[in-house]
């Protein structure tokens, strides 16, 4: 069955578009990446992201989703499984959902499997490791794969969960703004899996990078979010207020870095943030569209063009809690 809906979806894709053009990808569940990956498995197990699937349409949840109009809050096509689950295709096609797991950060596997799992042989691929590896992702980044260890890749897609927009599940059901996220703290204890030496934190250097980075894309995605509001309220205010406080803490980080002219130009652009309200919903939605492609250059720049450690350190926020 599933080679069947990958020979229609293939046949479909080639009427479209060419396959590597193809934005979906079939999803398989994590069960298939617990074969090779057995430690990382179970320690996502006892993750937030595995546990709030078990817990979050219980008590006040369960008075979200009734507001919200939502009856089976953890079954496939709810809004709420777009964030608390993971949408999966089981081996007789059926949609079946599980907790928030592995493809939901690395990508859809449907595609990518094959060229993921070539293992390094020296005397078929070469004296080099290195250049087998950046192939082997690259080849499953255009498969699907999530380049999770770029900036604008695997960082920038927490956003899609962490900042929702989702207006109605906030102001009319009570849904909390999800305001509390920022990326370096976010992104430096469990969700690293916690798994062998190459996985503790990262260096002070790529620390600051990653702060500066959630920085900047928090201020892009809740403005395009205030851009996306119909109504004043919690999703409105929360979000501006999340848009203008992202915004002050990336001039202090400017002026700490004023070598960085990807940065200059983010902020440059963002003059304009200084005299909106929240109730400039339109103009929001423009600030945020011009930013987009600013933040992309300087995610990619801080990617390629490392920050130097002492440099990193100064940038790092005073007792950052590492969730
Ligand atoms: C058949 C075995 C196999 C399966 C199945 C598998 N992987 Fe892997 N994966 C590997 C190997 C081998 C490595 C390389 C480990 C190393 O270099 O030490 C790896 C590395 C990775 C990496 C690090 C980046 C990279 O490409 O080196 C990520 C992320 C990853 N796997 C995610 C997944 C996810 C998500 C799934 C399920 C959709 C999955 N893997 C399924 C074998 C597998
Ligand atoms: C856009 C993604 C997204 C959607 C859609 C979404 N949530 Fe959430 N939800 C989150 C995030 C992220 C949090 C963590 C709290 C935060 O960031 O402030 C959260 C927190 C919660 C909480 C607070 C308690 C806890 O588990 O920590 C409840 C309850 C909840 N969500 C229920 C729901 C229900 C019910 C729905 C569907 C009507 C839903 N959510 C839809 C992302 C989402
Ligand atoms: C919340 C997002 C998220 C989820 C869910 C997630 N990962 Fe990861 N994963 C990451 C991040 C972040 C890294 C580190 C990337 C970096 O900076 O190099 C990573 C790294 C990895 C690596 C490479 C490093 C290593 O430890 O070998 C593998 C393999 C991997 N993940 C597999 C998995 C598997 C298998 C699952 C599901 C059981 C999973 N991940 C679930 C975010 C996630
Ligand atoms: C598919 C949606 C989704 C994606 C993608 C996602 N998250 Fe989450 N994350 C959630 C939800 C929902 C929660 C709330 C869990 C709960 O109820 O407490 C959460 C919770 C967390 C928590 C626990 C916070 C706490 O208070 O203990 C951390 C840490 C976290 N996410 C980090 C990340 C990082 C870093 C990334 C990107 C690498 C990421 N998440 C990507 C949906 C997502």
């Amino acid at each position: 069955m599933r080679a069947l809906t990958t020979l229609l979806l293939l046949i479909f894709g080639l009427c479209l578009t060419t396959r590597a053009q193809a934005e979906d990808h079939p999803s398989l569940g994590s069960k298939q990446c617990q074969t090779c990956h057995q430690a990382i498995y179970e320690h996502e197990k006892a993750s937030r992201h595995w546990l709030s699937f078990k817990e979050f349409a219980k008590g006040a949840g369960e008075a979200i989703a009734t507001k919200a109009g939502v009856a089976k809050p953890t079954e496939a096509g709810t809004r709420c499984v777009e964030c608390h689950g993971h949408t999966y295709l089981n081996d007789k096609g059926k949609s079946k959902v599980e907790p928030t797991s592995c493809e939901a950060c690395h990508g859809k596997a449907g595609d990518y499997l094959t060229p993921h799992n070539v293992k390094y042989d020296a005397a078929k691929n070469g004296a080099d490791p290195a250049a087998f590896l950046a192939k082997r992702r690259a080849d499953s980044v255009a498969a699907g794969m999530t380049a999770q260890w770029r900036l604008n890749g695997g960082y920038r897609n927490c956003f899609n969960c962490h900042v929702g927009t989702d207006e109605p599940i906030v102001n009319g059901a009570g849904h909390p703004v999800m305001k509390e996220f920022e990326l370096l703290a976010f992104s430096q204890g469990t969700t690293r899996h916690w798994h062998g030496e190459a996985m503790k934190q990262d260096g002070s250097g790529r620390q600051g990078a990653i702060h500066v980075a959630g920085q900047a894309l928090t201020m892009q995605k809740a403005l395009a979010a205030v851009g996306l509001s119909k109504d004043a309220g919690a999703y409105r205010t929360g979000y501006f207020a999340m848009a203008k406080a992202a915004g002050a803490r990336l001039g202090e980080l400017a002026a700490l870095l004023p070598d960085r002219t990807e940065l200059k130009a983010v902020i440059d652009a963002a003059a304009p943030l200084a005299t909106l309200t929240g109730d400039d919903a339109g103009k929001c939605a423009d600030l945020a569209k011009t930013l987009d492609p600013l933040v992309v250059t300087l995610l990619d720049k801080l990617d390629d063009t490392p920050l130097a450690d002492d440099v990193g350190a100064k940038l790092i926020p005073a007792n950052m809690p590492a969730k």
